[in-house]
């Protein structure tokens, strides 16, 4: 602790350093204004601010962009960290000091309820991306808080499951993107999750919170814990945690100060928390006050709209654009048969635009990351920007939920007649526009999908419209993957747009016509069905524990090391051009790293991105996967135009994780580096030896990422707490 800090701490009593130990109330840290320290407010995230009115389930209007599986599509880490900027924006200017994201849990099933809210299903994509939302974030002034910190891969029974997983699963995949974002954007906070680990919570875990975050890893910030997530206060503050939130009402103060009494908790664990929660206060409110929001006080009047003086302090409408660029960046074409899209603008074809969601579209999905969006952008009124008249409107389906954000415009709810009336449409239509998507209520906090199908009556319609042989594009609005049992085969093309955000209905719209290039890529495999993905079989597990048998081999790790066909590969998505790969070469090599790079050229006719993907396979061995992704770059081309990309790989990125010989071990051999346009697309190859050389555990703090910013923060020495959980064995 620094010495300013040091002296503030002498300076308090143990009441007061108690009260800094847990929050004030729902949302701010507590005050102590003698000796400088004001009020922090800590506030939902990720993908915008949701902040209260005082009225329940009603927030002062922020921008909403894409939610964090659409970032991940984007494959673009400078975008997201414009994302990360513009929050940061926000955040200032509704007097928000630090927001409650992003989220970097791994996208173990599909089935996880919360998966729309994390990046991916593989760590070097997740931590990358979210790095860049940390320094885009944290650049003005506001601090990031990365979660669920860690393995909280599902909602069913979340704060009682106990993940059962070996140490080098825990490292290789549900740790890595933690390590990668601390490692190069150094989050001012890291939120434990509510799950158990091994038995013991993360929130009281010494092994988690101390021996890998701080010891290994250097973390020098603020652990704060899940809201509600402590479950014995004296083991959370013993095993490295904080700040629990929300406030107790003083209870945790009693159980702390019972705790040193008993001789349970140390004073100098008290103290470290304490020191903590204060360079936390300094750095969110280095001029020692408050933050002061008049956009904030307009907004506390339920449902009043922001005057156009509040929405400019917003930025509400640079905001805007950006969203819809992200939402664009993001689309994933995921089939285009004989180049159906992009649609000519200029032909006389009548469409039929079928789907309520082609009215509201699904912009977010439910819980704590929910925000009252500033507008939204109707993927109608975009296709008549460019369609004017010739587009007709049928709804399709019932559209039972009303979306928190917006009552659903007038619904018919008979499943039958709205298909009809599809049918209808399409019948006298020259091509069928079909908006579907996962239901908002399977895509919330604290509940896990039972399905990967869309809703019978969505399937229902698919078909109806394909039987009537007129052409089927499919706009499918999903945070996670779906299966397309009986409609995939009989569609000209699916245009994949997450949970796009308020701008993805012109974005929508804009991709349809050609306007921009789908440039997203798939950050998760779409399986052919639920008994093909990995853990489904023990899922949501038996007798309060998670077994993840499956080890490290998640998401296309899973599919590749069982060689199942799927239906969609990780890293997949076309482009409306095409792309050479040519020039494979390793430039140089040493013990450290390995320096590689590939040509890529467009050999279409239009403008378009490619995301170059570069995996490694070791020498075969029984227990790895045989392909991992390391790095990858998102590049924009004219027709004709070509670059060289340059990768540099490190020891880490051909290790795996010896746990007992507590280290990253690099095993001698030929290595094949792969650059693909997604996990099973491999366009160009390059084979390159490496040595036998192991890293331990211990010099994470220092070791090797992809990204820059390395060797930032000397390891110190392990040590225990009275609850030393221990490392998890293997199972
Ligand atoms: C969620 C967190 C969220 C917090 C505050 C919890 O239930 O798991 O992600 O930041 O609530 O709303």
């Amino acid at each position: 602790m620094s010495p300013e800090v040091a002296k503030i701490v002498a300076m308090l009593n143990l009441d007061q350093k108690l009260s800094l130990l847990s929050g004030a109330d729902d949302w701010h840290t507590t005050e102590i204004p003698e000796v400088g320290l004001p009020p922090v407010e800590l506030g939902d995230g990720p993908h915008g601010l949701r902040t209260e009115t005082g009225v329940d389930m009603v927030w002062i209007p922020s921008t909403c962009f894409p939610t964090a599986s659409a970032l991940g599509a984007t494959w673009d880490p400078e975008l997201v960290r414009r994302v990360g900027l513009a929050l940061g924006e926000e955040a200032r200017a509704l007097g928000v000091d630090l927001l409650l994201g992003p989220g970097v849990n791994m996208k173990r099933t599909p089935l996880c309820g919360r998966n729309f809210e994390y990046f991916a299903e593989d760590p070097v994509l997740a931590g990358d991306l979210a790095a860049a939302y940390v320094q885009g974030l944290q650049s003005t002034g506001i601090g990031a808080c990365l979660k669920h910190f860690a393995a909280n891969n599902q909602e069913t029974l979340r704060t009682e499951i106990s993940v059962e997983a070996d140490e080098r699963t825990l490292r290789e995949i549900y740790l890595e993107a933690f390590h990668r974002v601390i490692h190069t954007a150094d989050p001012w906070a890291v939120m434990c999750s509510y799950n158990r680990i091994g038995g013991v919570h993360a929130s009281q875990h010494h092994w988690l919170l101390t021996e890998v975050l701080r010891q290994e890893w250097g973390y020098p910030g603020l652990v704060v814990s899940d809201w509600d997530a402590v479950h014995d206060p004296v083991a959370a503050v013993s095993a490295g945690l904080d700040l629990e939130m929300p406030g107790t009402g003083g209870r945790s103060a009693f159980a702390l100060r019972r705790g040193l009494a008993e001789g349970t908790l140390s004073e100098a664990a008290v103290d470290q928390a304490a020191a903590r929660v204060i360079e936390f206060v300094r750095r969110c409110r280095p001029d020692g006050a408050p933050a002061h929001s008049p956009v904030r006080q307009a907004g506390i009047v339920p449902g009043a709209p922001l005057s156009e003086a509040h929405l400019a302090e917003l930025g509400a409408e640079t905001h805007h654009e950006l969203a819809r660029e992200v939402a664009s960046a993001a689309i994933t074409l995921l089939r285009n048969e004989d180049g159906v899209l992009p649609l000519d603008p200029d032909s006389d074809q009548r469409i039929a635009v079928v789907g309520g969601y082609a009215r509201v579209p699904r912009i977010q999905g439910g819980g704590s990351a929910g925000v009252n969006p500033t507008r939204v952008d109707e993927p109608l009124a975009g296709l008549r920007e460019f369609a004017g008249d010739r587009t007709a409107y049928a709804q399709g389906y019932p559209v039972p939920e009303t979306d928190f954000y917006r009552e659903l415009a007038p619904d018919l709810s008979d499943s039958d007649e709205l298909r009809e009336e599809a049918v209808r449409l399409a019948v006298e239509s020259d091509l069928v526009l079909a908006f579907v998507g996962l239901p908002l209520s399977s895509e919330v906090e604290a509940a896990d999908r039972t399905t990967l199908a869309l809703p019978e009556d969505q399937v229902q319609l698919l078909t109806a419209l394909a039987d009537t042989g007129k052409p089927l594009i499919v706009v499918l609005a999903a945070g996670s993957a779906v299966t397309m049992d009986g409609w995939h085969d009989r569609t000209d093309a699916i245009l994949l747009t997450w949970l796009g955000g308020q701008g993805v209905g012109a974005a929508t719209a804009a991709v349809i016509f050609g306007r921009a290039d789908p440039s997203g890529r798939l950050g998760e495999t779409y399986p052919l069905a639920l008994e093909d993905t990995p853990g489904c079989r023990d899922f949501p597990g038996v007798g309060g524990r998670a077994i993840y048998a499956e080890g490290v081999f998640i998401g296309y790790r899973w599919y590749d090391h069982r060689n199942l066909p799927v239906r969609y590969p990780f890293g997949h998505g076309l482009s409306y051009t095409s792309f050479g790969y040519s020039d494979a070469e390793v430039v140089a090599s040493t013990p450290e790293t390995v320096e590689l790079r590939v040509r890529v050229t467009n050999a279409g006719s239009r403008h378009g991105a490619e995301v170059v993907q570069v995996y490694i396979e070791p020498p075969h061995s029984a227990d790895r996967p045989e392909r991992e992704l390391r790095a990858f770059e998102k590049v924009w081309l004219d027709s004709g135009e070509s670059r060289l990309l340059a990768f540099t790989l490190h020891h880490r990125d051909f290790a795996f994780v010896d746990a007992t010989a507590r280290s990253w071990r690099q095993v001698s051999g030929t290595y094949r580096v792969c650059f693909g346009s997604s996990s099973r697309a491999v366009r160009a190859t390059v084979a390159v030896d490496r040595p036998d050389a192991t890293r331990p555990f211990r010099d994470d703090a220092g070791a090797g990422s992809t990204t820059a910013g390395r060797g930032r923060v000397p390891a110190v020495g392990h040590g225990g707490g009275p609850d030393a959980s221990r490392a998890p064995d293997a199972v």
